[in-house]
């Protein structure tokens, strides 16, 4: 339980609290937090701006209630009424992200029934995307889980998600409970997955979009799209609006979260705290470096096409993707 601003940046350091749309409805969450309690709201909000820096969302839904907090304030000059005023954001935040999920799986399905007339699909996905990281059912996942309902999901291959395994523990998990046909592979496993004709889509979600089109997302994803593109199978980014970053130009600008190398080196080291290295089992020797990105970048002419809230782009390009966020502007 997190009782003040300080613990949900650790949780969101330490992953408790992961996955882009999630991660800024928390961080909405975490300013109203701070308000509500008296501390420091300048403060707060940007120690959880800061806890992670490659999904924008974060960002984008702390500045949101800290504008409503600051907005209140100064129309009435009474801290209570502008806490009430962030805490009103954040909730606004939570219920649009349950309904973009909604849309992005109704829109994903759509261009999924188009790109591949026969049914009966197998997709392939990357981390977690479900109603873990959503005020919904997610990103990505909500797409496989309408295909699902709709009796068109043949497949979902999930990709056990090296070096946390988002893939085998969470996803996995999402899959089982809803009872959808799911099989585990390594992430290594994928490329002769592709070879042998087994996959008709790659459904990733996405922590960063740039204006260009470019994608961040849990490292792991860009080699999927390269393969994609081989195998001549659909490259789909599901992502809200929020997950847009009209401020970043190109893929070249996004910030690359580096975590701790003891993730790499040993398996299942804990987590809380973050710098807890030698805590886990080992898989390297004692002193081994580990190269650990959390996310890599795929270039727009590798994705086939972004799904939002508000329809799919493509090709995506610079221009598509200002048209369909028309309006989109950030403090
Ligand atoms: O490091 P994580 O677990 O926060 O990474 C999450 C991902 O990369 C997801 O694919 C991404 O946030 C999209 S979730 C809808």
């Amino acid at each position: 339980m997190c009782t003040d601003a300080s613990a949900l940046v650790e949780a969101i350091r330490s992953l408790a609290v992961r996955g882009a749309p999630v991660l800024g409805i928390a961080g909405a969450y975490g300013v109203a937090l701070a308000a509500a309690r008296g501390f420091d709201v300048e403060e707060a909000a940007r120690a959880l701006e800061g806890a992670r820096p490659t999904a924008v969302n974060l960002s984008v839904g702390v500045r949101r209630a800290e504008s409503a907090y600051r907005a209140a304030l100064a129309e009435t000059g009474d801290p209570t009424a502008a806490a009430t005023a962030a805490l009103a954001a954040a909730r606004a935040l939570h219920r649009e992200d349950a309904e973009a999920s909604a849309r992005m799986a109704a829109h994903g399905l759509a261009l999924l029934d188009e790109l591949l007339p026969g049914g009966g699909h197998r997709v392939l996905t990357h981390c977690n995307t479900g109603s873990l990281v959503s005020g919904g059912e997610g990103t990505a996942f909500a797409v496989a889980l309408a295909a699902h309902r709709e009796g068109r999901l043949r497949r979902l291959w999930v990709d056990e998600t090296r070096p946390l395994l988002q893939g085998s523990r969470l996803t996995a998990y999402e899959a089982a409970r809803h009872g959808m046909a799911y099989t585990l592979l390594t992430d290594n496993a994928a490329g002769s997955l592709f070879a042998a004709g087994e996959v008709d889509a790659v459904l990733v979600g996405a922590d960063r979009i740039a204006a260009d089109g470019s994608v961040a997302n849990k490292v792991g994803s860009y080699p999927l799209a390269v393969l994609a593109r081989y195998h001549h199978v659909p490259f789909i980014v599901v992502a809200p609006l929020t997950t847009v970053d009209p401020g970043t130009p190109d893929g070249a600008s996004i910030e690359v979260e580096q975590r701790p190398g003891f993730e790499v080196t040993e398996l299942m080291a804990p987590q809380v705290p973050v710098t807890g290295a030698g805590a886990g089992i080992p898989v390297a020797p004692l002193g081994t470096q580990a190269h650990n990105p959390a996310f890599d970048v795929t270039p727009p002419e590798l994705v086939t096409a972004i799904v939002t809230e508000r329809g799919a782009v493509s090709p995506v390009t610079a221009e598509a993707l200002a048209e369909l966020c028309d309006g989109l502007r950030r403090t």
